[in-house]
């Protein structure tokens, strides 16, 4: 069996070189010409741990190779898998359905009699029903009938995506009844099923809404714990420990309740106001309501970290030096999508701030998105004579740096920790005034 790629992304990529590895041959498609001669090289034009290996070591062997042309991927591929993103249009909640369709598009006329294409983006519910609909009207006449259509979604996390698709927690599969997509699909992912990976057949609009119930849980469940995170500011709590508590409860848990900064990237916070707008097209907006209140906790987070750092600098921004610790939206990640560090980071500039902003990975991403702000080539030269640092992504490095150490450089020991991930007791021993989001002052 012979699988194409179609958007080589953090997506894509990962799971074309994830492909090969199961052993199967595979060819990666993308619009961007760069890209493709990038990762033809055998390297990813993004930072992900594990990813470039997989790939040298597949391109090497000749089992992986990309292309821009659609009419060789169309004879390619037995199976192609639909990997291209759906950002947020601008200025609407409702998510951009242009790459998908125009992959669709652009790849019908090349298709092969039998071909199976299967969509992994992240899309409205109902958009795989209208998907078949058009890829049955651009394949060749005399095959149209014989091509399948599968929806397959991703839970991959960036910093993990490899680990992910080689051995993510369920593989969810909606499928046209009657159709051969389950047939298919099992035999693609045979290594993996054979491994215990639970293998779940749905229709399409269920596979679709997994993804998106998936991420909005995710996202309330964060937004949840930094609602107490207010109630702790307010009330004189501690948001950690709090949380530390809650999570002993096994129906709760402890993973994502992280309180903090809260949620950014390309999935999350797109994903849960495309929901939104696809709820309001279907008449079922009420249900999502609760959305916006997830989304409105989340962006509150970063106001509240500005006002924090204001307090901090005496009340005002004017003259005042500011030290960016983060610039990815997580850690592990170069990703700078809706990242809650640099909006921080800008907030304050846009305030009258100096702010030096500095990230292990993101850095050239973050300068092609904020090419006003400034930036250190190290942890150290950011914080250089600032009077207030902010500790934003919990990257390992942030977390090993030695507090007495920073504190002879910086002309005030005041660290804001945006991540609750350093040590307070560590940094206040040497000195500093450590306040985080949703903890008691000192
Ligand atoms: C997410 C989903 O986890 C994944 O299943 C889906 O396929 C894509 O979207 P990703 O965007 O890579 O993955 O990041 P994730 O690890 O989920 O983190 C999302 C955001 O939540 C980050 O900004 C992170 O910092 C934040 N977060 C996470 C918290 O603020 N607190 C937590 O406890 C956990």
């Amino acid at each position: 069996m012979r699988i194409t790629v179609i958007g080589t992304g953090y997506l894509g990529a990962t799971h074309a070189a994830c492909m090969a590895e199961l052993g199967y041959e595979v060819l990666g498609l993308d619009i961007d010409p760069e890209k493709i001669a990038t990762l033809s090289q055998g390297r990813t034009p993004m930072y992900e741990p594990g990813l470039d290996p997989l790939l040298e070591k597949h391109v090497t062997s000749g089992r992986l190779r990309f292309t821009t042309d659609w009419a060789e991927a169309g004879a390619f591929g037995d199976v192609h898998f639909v990997c291209t993103n759906t950002p947020q249009r601008k200025g609407e909640f409702a998510c951009d359905m242009s790459y998908v369709e125009s992959a669709f598009d652009l790849l019908a006329p090349h298709l092969r009699e039998n071909a199976v294409v299967v969509g992994k983006s992240t899309v409205p519910v109902g958009s795989a029903a209208r998907l078949a609909e058009r890829l049955a009207a651009n394949a060749p006449a005399d095959i149209a009938d014989s091509v399948e259509l599968a929806w397959n979604p991703e839970f991959l996390r960036e910093g993990y995506a490899v680990q992910d698709t080689l051995h993510p927690d369920r593989l969810v599969v909606g499928v046209r009844a009657g159709g051969r997509g389950e047939a298919v699909l099992r035999q693609v992912y045979a290594p993996m099923i054979a491994e215990g990976v639970p293998f779940l057949v749905t229709d399409y609009p269920t596979a679709e809404l997994v993804k998106t119930a998936a991420n909005s849980f995710l996202a309330t469940k964060i937004s949840f714990i930094n609602a107490m995170a207010e109630v702790c500011e307010a009330s004189g709590a501690d948001v950690v420990q709090l949380s530390a508590a809650l999570a002993y409860d096994e129906r709760i848990g402890g993973k994502f309740l992280g309180a903090g900064l809260g949620f950014g990237g390309g999935c999350l916070p797109k994903d849960i106001r495309a929901f939104m707008a696809r709820a309001g097209e279907l008449g079922a907006d009420q249900a999502l309501t609760f959305l916006r209140e997830v989304d409105s906790i989340n962006m509150r987070r970063r106001s509240r970290m500005v006002e924090l750092a204001r307090e901090q600098c005496g009340g005002g921004f004017l003259g005042r030096r500011i030290a960016v610790l983060g610039a990815a939206f997580k850690p592990n990640s170069d990703d700078v999508r809706d990242s809650p560090a640099l909006n921080v980071a800008a907030q304050i500039q846009l305030q009258g701030g100096q702010v030096n902003v500095y990230d292990p990975k993101a850095m050239d991403n973050a300068r092609k998105l904020f090419p006003g702000l400034s930036f250190a080539p190290t942890a150290l030269e950011a914080a250089a004579g600032a009077h207030v640092v902010l500790h934003l992504t919990e990257w390992q490095e942030f977390r090993d740096l030695d507090p007495a150490v920073l504190g002879e450089i910086v002309a005030e020991r005041r660290v804001l920790d945006g991540r609750n991930a350093l040590d307070p007791q560590r940094w206040r021993t040497a000195g500093w005034t450590y306040r985080a989001l949703g903890r008691p002052g000192e």
